[in-house]
């Protein structure tokens, strides 16, 4: 491995072309080489979950075979859990095996927001809520940095859909954007400065983010500090120069050389400045030089170590959607259970696409089980996933049959079921919420004859669960990674108890989903006409009953609350208040509570969801222990985003302060005041006769030309929206000889 080389020295002896050269790819993996100057090129991949290295073949939609490697649980369980520091200790793991891999950055993670269940790559993302995304991300980015790779923080920005995802344009409100999709990536760059952020496909209100000078360049690196490199999803080049000016500084994968004639082209003919093509060739080389200390010792990596870990996190990212006291079970129990579901044989483990990771081993939940009760548990497969989705074909009759047969004599059922692969994947969305009908055939039918039925559910996103008062039990374990059938089983015989909690809500029906008539859009376009109310903002403030809240997950022990104390410092955008509430651990055996806290600002001058999430910690406790559990929010946590002003603003006035187990399950409850800023909105040719009134500048002005009582009256009210312009119109308000302008140079 070459030595670390001098980025400024290399950067002066550079030829125009070998600049251009170097902000694209040499092929589909790699960035170019400088051979003369000694710089190397370095490989970056995919990612997310675990490393997707091709050795021979190259595409990006994972369907070439890739060296084997862990295959961690995908982000819809990574985000489940809740728990940074296991996300973070999941982060070293995959820099581990990206370095001994001699990969320079690890193509993620996904942070974009879960805007509909249907987005095709949910599983790839990690929560419906920017704060937990934000946190969970920096956790893993910082994680994996810390063993000397890079990682690539995708995919920025608004991409929440796989539906025309190369061309579409995301029309957002700026509010939107600033509140729901770009705080996780915020977070992210100021916690934990991922070596690269991956630009996305799509456009945002019209320009292509590749060339988006303010989302790369004045949001990302000016007001955030980005430090890093801004690198293109694969194919998300759209016109590489004006990407160049924009702050796309390397295109992947190579174009042939192509584009890097356009670079070229444009310095020679002036339209190009060459300190634009430096920057980014010297990001490039940067990133080269950062990677190489750690490239020259790859270090050694614990598979067995790696898959426990596994193990860890597919049950920690589990979630105990119901349990009506059937699990955990008992030796006994376990001993005398069927197992149903041919996902219980053949694991669904990780979602299909870029993510794809070829796992060093795969445990299914059928030998874990049997292994770990010292029973040859009997099985039926129940159903076939091979067919079309939803298909009930003869040979199903004939698994239906024998399921309800094995489950006649059964103690328990544990039934295995989830959607079949080609349901969810990247490149497309999902069409519909529902479990295919053969599975649900067998869960009706497997329910008439045993009362005991423990569904395990293998889904990347939300399922609709109408068919739940068929189970006594319901385990959602996600997309589990490659020990997820290991973990399934801690977790129904109690090995483990359960502490993960939903990062996403599980609605009723498609139709209550906030996306639901403006997901995925056409012609090009997609509104989010939802704005600010996503996930549980949406359900919660237009009081839309769910299956499940985002927060919830059942535990095998209980937690109380007390003592809840909210306590506020300072003023405006210095306001600060300390969370405090007592946990304890009511139950009979050790367990994991996560303590969320929200925030609510019924008084604001926008529209504000009901709660959102502003502070979340997961506390293990023992049987019987209590812990004080503090949590702190800064001004930014008590802000909106004021379209007017374009800025974070603390409004203040009541502010309401829930603590609790889930969105829904709110424990206690307490409300502090918080002094807010005094807004003040500039006047202009435009401003409102209420507007002139409301600044105090303007007032003083105004006020004296008014009649008398003008301002109280009826037809002040009438007007109060009208602009002052017609007002003077009308010939209701005389602003003297310099007319509106005289006014506005007085102001
Ligand atoms: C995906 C990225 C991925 C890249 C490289 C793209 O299609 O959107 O997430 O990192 O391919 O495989």
């Amino acid at each position: 491995m070459t030595d670390v080389f001098d980025v400024e020295r290399v950067l002066a002896e550079l030829t125009l072309e070998e600049k251009a050269a170097l902000t694209s790819g040499s092929d589909f993996w790699h960035t170019d080489a400088v051979e003369r100057l000694g710089v190397p090129k370095v490989m970056v991949t995919d990612g997310p979950h675990g490393l997707r290295k091709q050795a021979t073949s190259a595409d990006h939609l994972g369907l070439g075979e890739s060296v084997p490697a862990t295959c961690f649980p995908p982000a819809a369980a990574l985000g489940s859990t809740w728990n940074p520091d296991l996300l973070r200790r999941v982060g070293v793991a995959l820099g581990r095996e990206t370095r001994g891999n001699d990969v320079a950055v690890l193509l993620g993670p996904g942070i974009n927001m879960k805007r509909s269940p249907l987005c095709g790559r949910n599983f790839e993302y990690l929560a419906e809520d920017p704060l937990l995304a934000g946190d969970l991300g920096a956790a893993l980015v910082t994680g994996v940095q810390s063993e000397g790779v890079g990682t690539s923080l995708k995919h920025f920005a608004v991409n929440n859909q796989e539906s025309d995802r190369m061309r579409v344009s995301a029309e957002v409100d700026e509010r939107t954007l600033r509140e729901i999709y770009l705080p996780a990536f915020e977070r992210v760059v100021k916690q934990a400065q991922p070596w690269t952020v991956m630009c996305s496909y799509n456009k945002i209100n019209g320009t292509y983010a590749s060339q988006n000078h303010w989302l790369l360049t004045e949001v990302l690196r000016d007001e955030w500090g980005f430090e890093g490199l801004v690198v293109s999803d694969w194919g998300a080049v759209y016109q590489r120069v004006p990407g160049l000016v924009a702050g796309m500084d390397l295109e992947m994968p190579s174009s042939g050389g192509r584009t890097d004639a356009e670079i070229v082209a444009a310095v020679q003919d002036g339209t190009l400045d060459p300190e634009v093509l430096d920057v980014a060739a010297r990001r490039v080389l940067t990133l080269i030089a950062r990677a190489l200390p750690a490239l020259a010792d790859p270090g050694t990596i614990d598979h067995d170590a790696h898959h426990e870990l596994a193990r860890e996190a597919a049950a920690a990212g589990s979630v105990l959607l119901k349990n009506d006291g059937v699990l955990p079970l008992a030796t006994d129990d376990a001993r005398s259970a069927v197992v149903i579901g041919e996902f219980a044989r053949t694991p669904r483990y990780q979602g299909a696409g870029s993510s794809q990771v070829h796992p060093t081993r795969l445990d299914d939940a059928l030998t874990a089980l049997r292994a770990a009760t010292g029973t040859e548990l009997p099985f039926a497969a129940g159903f076939s996933v091979a067919g079309v989705a939803g298909s009930q074909d003869a040979d199903d009759d004939a698994l239906l049959a024998e399921a309800v047969d094995a489950a006649k004599d059964a103690g328990t059922v544990l039934l295995f079921l989830g959607l079949p692969a080609p349901d969810e994947s990247e490149g497309y969305d999902r069409t519909h919420l529902s479990l295919p009908a053969n599975q649900l055939a067998v869960l009706r039918a497997v329910a008439e004859v045993n009362a005991r039925v423990v569904v395990v559910l293998a889904n990347g996103s939300a399922v609709t669960v109408e068919w739940q008062d068929h189970a006594a039990a319901v385990l959602e374990c996600w997309l589990g990674g490659q020990a997820g059938g290991s973990a399934a089983a801690d977790l129904l015989l109690g090995v483990r108890n359960p502490s993960g909690r939903l990062a996403e809500t599980i609605p009723h029906r498609l139709e209550d989903t906030p996306a639901f008539g403006n997901f995925p859009g056409d012609n090009g376009v997609v509104r989010y006409g939802e704005g600010v109310l996503i996930g549980y903002r949406w359900y919660d403030t237009r009081k839309i009953d769910v299956a499940y809240p985002f927060g919830h997950g059942l535990s095998y022990t209980s937690f109380g609350y007390d003592d809840l104390a909210a306590e506020v410092t300072g003023a405006g955008a210095d306001s600060a208040v300390r969370v405090a509430v007592t946990v304890t651990n009511t139950g009979e055996r050790a367990g994991t509570e996560v303590v969320q806290v929200y925030v609510g600002d019924p008084e604001a001058a926008v529209l504000r969801p009901v709660r959102e999430l502003k502070g979340f910690a997961a506390v293990e406790l023992a049987a019987g222990a209590s812990q004080r559990v503090e949590i702190e929010l800064d001004g930014r946590d008590l802000s909106y985003w004021h379209p007017g002003l374009r800025r974070w603003v603390v409004g203040g006035g009541r502010t309401v302060i829930e603590v609790g187990a889930s969105s829904r399950d709110i424990r206690a409850t307490t409300e502090v005041a918080v002094t807010g800023e005094e807004i003040v909105l500039p006047l202009d040719a435009e401003s409102s006769f209420a507007e002139w009134l409301a600044h105090p500048a303007g007032a003083r002005v105004l006020t004296p030309l008014l009649p008398e009582g003008m301002a109280e009256s009826e037809m002040g009210t009438m007007l109060s929206d009208a602009p002052l312009r017609s007002l003077i119109g009308f010939g209701m308000v005389d602003p003297g000889a310099d007319g509106l302008e005289g006014l506005l140079a007085r102001v």
